[in-house]
């Protein structure tokens, strides 16, 4: 039986397959440090969970509106408005199941069969997953440790075409922890304003990041513009499944269509705890951000402590994306498999576009996280030993 061109070629997530491989390892019994997860080790905050206790409490539990709850999509409008002071309202914003359907609804909605996505990497695997499902083609726009892993504005000019629709970009990154310089989101948004291009910005990490305050592409309100963003890694939410897109409002109307249709709106109480979330005390999130800035430092210091490695310091999010190519016997695939079998799980940089890498999961006990380290230093100083003999 013949199954349609557009899955022929889709694999599964490969950061799934890893996680998956490191669960199955610890099923067998065997000691496992896993740092592959991007799924924060903190609980959901009470305040969240008394939300959504409530919302059952109270029968909140039947269909909602196919764009969200009006109270979530204010919630969401009034936390661009008091974080970036832009005029972003309700009507601008729809609610999805997390941020993967959101890119995954605007993917449907924008591109078709012979459009181009520029897509900077290091990337998150799904980006090009979706564009593909789509018949869209990708064009990969590669970034530096060296530079911070930035994006600069005349190498996305240098990939426009007439086939262009959407340009991708991610800040905080998975997997560098990267963000954008203000100036150069603003010189590519009107770049692509000018050829009707669409910037699309992932922001699911918007709170995520260390040392300097957070920023939004929402700070530009062009019609161009779409915000996409999720409570998942904010709020220590991951399995509640809410995200939204922030957006023009002909847009907003099309992904309303397209949600009404596929998954007819996000939990009703997953979005009552979404409320609190956000229009509550953000002192957990503070908190869980301060925690994962004290086990970026620790990690990252004891990766550039082992001779060969060189990880420079993420400045969002909570994975560090580190330099192993001189351990590379092969790629960074047969490096995190070697790494398995050495007891320690990490996600190969070929995942996202960029071998002779490894991502490091930060948001996980800081005792876990060192003995992540001790267990990297020991294998790689074991196979140099080797090696020497
Ligand atoms: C960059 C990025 N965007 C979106 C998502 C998806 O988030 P959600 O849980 O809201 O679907 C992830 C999850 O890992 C991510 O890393």
């Amino acid at each position: 039986m013949k199954r349609a061109k557009r899955i022929q070629g889709l694999s599964r997530s490969g950061t799934a397959r890893v996680m998956e491989r490191a669960a199955e390892l610890r099923r067998a019994g065997i000691d496992l440090i896993d740092l592959t997860a991007g799924d924060p080790d903190f609980p959901t905050p009470e305040h969240i969970k008394d939300a959504a206790q409530r919302a059952i409490a109270e029968n909140f539990t039947h269909y909602t509106a196919a764009a969200g709850i009006p109270e979530l999509r204010e919630a969401v409008a009034a936390n661009y408005r008091r974080e970036y002071g832009t005029d972003v309202e309700a009507d601008e914003v729809l609610i999805t199941c997390g941020a993967k359907q959101a890119l995954f609804s605007l993917a449907l909605a924008l591109l078709e069969e012979g459009d181009e996505v520029i897509l900077p990497a290091p990337f998150w695997p799904t980006y090009p997953a979706l564009a593909e499902l789509t018949g869209a083609q990708v064009r990969v726009l590669a970034t530096h440790a060296e530079e911070r892993f930035r994006v600069h504005p005349p190498q996305v000019e240098r990939l426009l075409s007439p086939r262009t629709k959407v340009i991708v970009l991610n800040f905080p990154c998975n997997p560098t922890g990267a963000l954008i310089d203000p100036d150069h989101l603003e010189t590519i948004i009107h770049t692509a304003l000018a050829r009707d291009i669409y910037v699309i910005s992932d922001e699911s990490y918007e709170k995520i990041v260390f040392d300097r305050r957070p920023i939004s592409a929402a700070l530009f309100r062009e019609e161009n513009v779409i915000v996409v963003g999720s409570f998942s890694k904010n709020y220590a939410m991951t399995g509640w499944r809410v995200g939204y897109v922030i957006g023009n409002r002909r847009l907003i109307r099309d992904l309303v269509a397209i949600q009404s249709h596929l998954v007819t709106h996000p939990c009703s109480i997953s979005q009552q705890a979404a409320v609190a979330a956000i229009t509550g005390e953000q002192r957990e999130v503070n908190r869980m951000v301060d925690e994962y800035r004290r086990r970026r430092d620790l990690l990252v210091e004891g990766l550039n402590r082992i001779v060969g490695v060189r990880c420079h310091l993420p400045e969002g999010a909570f994975y560090a994306f580190a330099d192993f190519s001189p351990f590379l016997a092969g790629d960074s695939v047969s490096l995190a498999e070697r790494l398995l079998d050495a007891g320690v799980a990490v996600v190969p940089g070929a995942v996202f576009g960029s071998d002779g890498f490894l991502r490091i999961s930060f948001c996980h006990r800081q005792e876990k996280v060192e003995q992540g380290i001790t267990r990297i230093a020991q294998t790689l100083s074991s196979w140099e030993s080797d090696c020497d003999r």
